[in-house]
């Protein structure tokens, strides 16, 4: 391994930071979650299943025995349980150091969450939009805090459609159009928010990372065709481990050099796979009107206001 590629082994030690990924159980989160906990953080994993997330935990445990990590339970299809995850996390901790906006589902048939949206959109932006709102007070009184929002290659295949934005009954509605759309809102997000932190002065701030093709649990919802079956197949041997996949993400976040609104992908062909460096991102996700437009909607969908005073 050369040493000019960046990888856990540029962690710096994080005793007594504390910190949320979700969807920590697996992947990209669970690899993130890991290592934020072997070098000293307090990390809560936050997942929606807790079977899963307790399978991760003893996991995390044996590996590293001194290893300070717990579990609340989030549901990103439910703003109930998003604004029940802020509460319980609020009364045990008064500061929050690193927020990893990791959890995703990826190219799901057309449903609604439990809220009425568009599940990818739901989960992916939404929930995580209403998450960050809910954490912001912490945030901002955490001096140097971090909000990392993972996104992906797929945001280039997104659009933004303010008149149908959640493909209304299924209307327009395709899997990969879904997808694409809310990882680009993760990227929107992210901007707008950085810029939000720097009108206020905040030393809080916001980064985007994706991990190129990793192999994880995100393709279980891609077709049953057998076709679809044979490119996954295919897919899984071209894609590099999770391990690989959450450089971004970790760099983004312990790093010292990202910066607010920078955005972190591996190094190799396409941005596909390797070591974690600042990549581009494309036109559409510098929109600052798309990302202010999104914003409001986002406020008013999820009934959670930013307060950044
Ligand atoms: N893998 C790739 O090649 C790739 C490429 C580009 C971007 N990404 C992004 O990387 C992120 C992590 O994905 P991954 O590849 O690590 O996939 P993964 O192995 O499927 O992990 C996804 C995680 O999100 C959780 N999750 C899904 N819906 C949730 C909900 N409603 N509430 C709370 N947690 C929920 C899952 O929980 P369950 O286990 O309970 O389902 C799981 O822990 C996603 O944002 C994805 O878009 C991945």
């Amino acid at each position: 391994m050369s040493k000019s590629h960046w990888t856990v082994e540029n962690m710096p030690d994080m005793t007594g930071k504390i910190t949320i990924v979700t969807g920590a159980n697996s992947g990209i989160g669970f690899e993130a979650a890991k290592e934020f906990a072997r070098n000293g953080a307090t990390t809560i994993l936050a997942c929606r299943s807790i079977d899963k997330a307790q399978t991760a935990l003893e996991q995390i445990s044996s590996e590293i025995p001194d290893a300070s990590a717990e579990i609340i339970r989030l549901d990103l299809t439910s703003l109930e349980s998003v604004n029940r995850f802020a509460d319980m996390f609020k009364v045990k901790y008064d500061r929050l150091n690193i927020l990893v906006n990791n959890a995703g589902i990826m190219w799901t048939p057309y449903g609604t969450t439990e809220d009425g949206f568009e599940s990818q959109f739901g989960t992916n932006h939404l929930g995580h939009f209403a998450l960050t709102g809910l954490l912001l007070d912490l945030l901002l009184k955490t001096p140097g805090s971090r909000v990392i929002n993972v996104s992906s290659l797929g945001h280039r295949s997104g659009k933004m459609d303010f008149d149908n934005l959640m493909f209304e009954n299924g209307n327009g509605y395709s899997r990969h159009g879904a997808y694409g759309r809310s990882k680009l809102a993760n990227l929107l997000f992210t901007y707008e928010l950085q810029r939000k932190f720097e009108a206020v002065n905040a030393s809080a701030i916001a980064v985007a990372a994706h991990p190129g093709g990793s192999n994880t649990n995100l393709g279980r919802h891609v077709e049953s065709k057998w076709y679809f079956r044979l490119l996954q197949r295919l897919t899984e041997r071209m894609t590099q481990s999770a391990a690989m996949g959450a450089l971004p993400t970790i760099r983004a976040a312990v790093d010292p050099q990202p910066k607010g609104g920078d955005y972190y992908g591996p190094n190799g062909f396409m941005e596909s796979r390797g070591y974690p460096v600042k990549v581009k991102s494309n036109g559409a996700s510098h929109s600052e009107s798309d990302a202010q437009q999104l914003w409001q909607v986002s406020e008013r969908l999820t009934g959670v206001r930013f307060n950044f005073g």
